[in-house]
């Protein structure tokens, strides 16, 4: 799909109220798209809806929690109502737990599961039909560096993350035929609130340790904005897989190259994050 000049499509944005969603959303609108959009913060879905429609986009926002079913049912059949098919699905929303696997309740794993598994299946089950039966539009899956880089401070994020990436993987080759395409993003270490607004458990589970967090993502500062210009490239040039930051893409080149060093990668960063070393 074409992505310099979106006149006359139409993007839908899952948890566009904020980092990597809003920032995509609001591209997607300058490059002349309407919007469809939803968030469970409803301050930040506002701000993002006007700040469309004073770019003279049409807007549909909703408040919807993409791990609702049946919410996320009523929204498509709204947005079928009002517009058909959207052209461009990007799954986004996600949440963030910081945890090792010791320390992660069954309670954290319903939740995140729900989330950042179940909620990208939502979005594709209702909303990708309307595409198939047009024949044309291009899904973006938000998976991670986590998706094929397991972190141990992150497991249960990157277990949710693998899963995206399988996901979008196997999606794609099936709907090769139908005009569709799927891109799954893995960005990276990108400053959002996301540092802020993860749950955390065992030793993460502390003020300092969580400024540690947020101070590692603010000193990296690779902002949401640069994301999406390119997931917007990454869906012109139909890339099946799209790392963003250059610590995605070492990730992604390290992991064919040697899986054991991969994880003796991984045990070294989750430790400096805990400070350990
Ligand atoms: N920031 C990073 O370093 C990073 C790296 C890799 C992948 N990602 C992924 O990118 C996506 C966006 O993350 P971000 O960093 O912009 O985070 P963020 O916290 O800034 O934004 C996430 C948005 O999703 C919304 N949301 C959360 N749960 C929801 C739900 N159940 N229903 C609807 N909306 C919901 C939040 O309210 C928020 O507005 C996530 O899937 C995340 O896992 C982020």
């Amino acid at each position: 799909m074409e992505t310099a000049n979106l006149t006359g499509r139409t993007v839908l944005v899952t948890g566009a109220g904020s980092g990597i969603g809003r920032e995509t959303a609001l591209l997607c609108a300058a490059r002349g798209a309407d919007l469809v959009v939803c968030d469970v913060d409803d301050a930040g879905l506002a701000e993002v809806e006007a700040a469309a429609r004073a770019r003279g986009r049409s807007v549909l926002a909703r408040h919807v929690d993409v791990a609702d079913r049946e919410a996320m049912r009523a929204f498509s059949q709204e947005v079928e109502a009002q517009i058909g098919a959207v052209d461009l699905l990007v799954n986004n929303a996600g949440v963030g737990l910081a945890a090792g696997f010791l320390d992660t309740e069954l309670e954290d794993w319903d939740w995140i599961v729900s989330i950042n598994i179940l909620g990208v299946v939502h979005g594709c089950h209702f909303f990708l039909p309307p595409m198939v039966a047009r024949g044309s539009g291009h899904v973006v899956n938000l998976a991670s560096m986590a998706g094929y880089f397991a972190n141990p401070a992150l497991v249960a994020y990157s277990a949710t993350k693998f899963a995206v990436l399988g996901l979008s993987e196997g999606l794609r080759d099936e709907l090769h035929t139908a005009g569709i395409s799927v891109t799954a993003i893995c960005p990276g270490i990108i400053n959002t609130p996301i540092t802020r607004n993860s749950r955390a458990r065992g030793a993460a589970d502390d003020p300092a340790a969580r400024e540690r967090f947020v101070k590692l993502y603010q000193r990296r500062n690779y902002g949401p904005e640069r994301v999406a210009v390119n997931i917007l490239k990454a869906v012109e040039r139909d890339r099946g897989v799209a790392p963003v930051a250059p610590e995605a893409w070492v990730g992604y080149g390290l992991k064919r190259l040697s899986p054991r060093l991969t994880g003796w990668v991984s045990r070294r960063i989750a430790a400096a994050a805990e400070n350990k070393e």
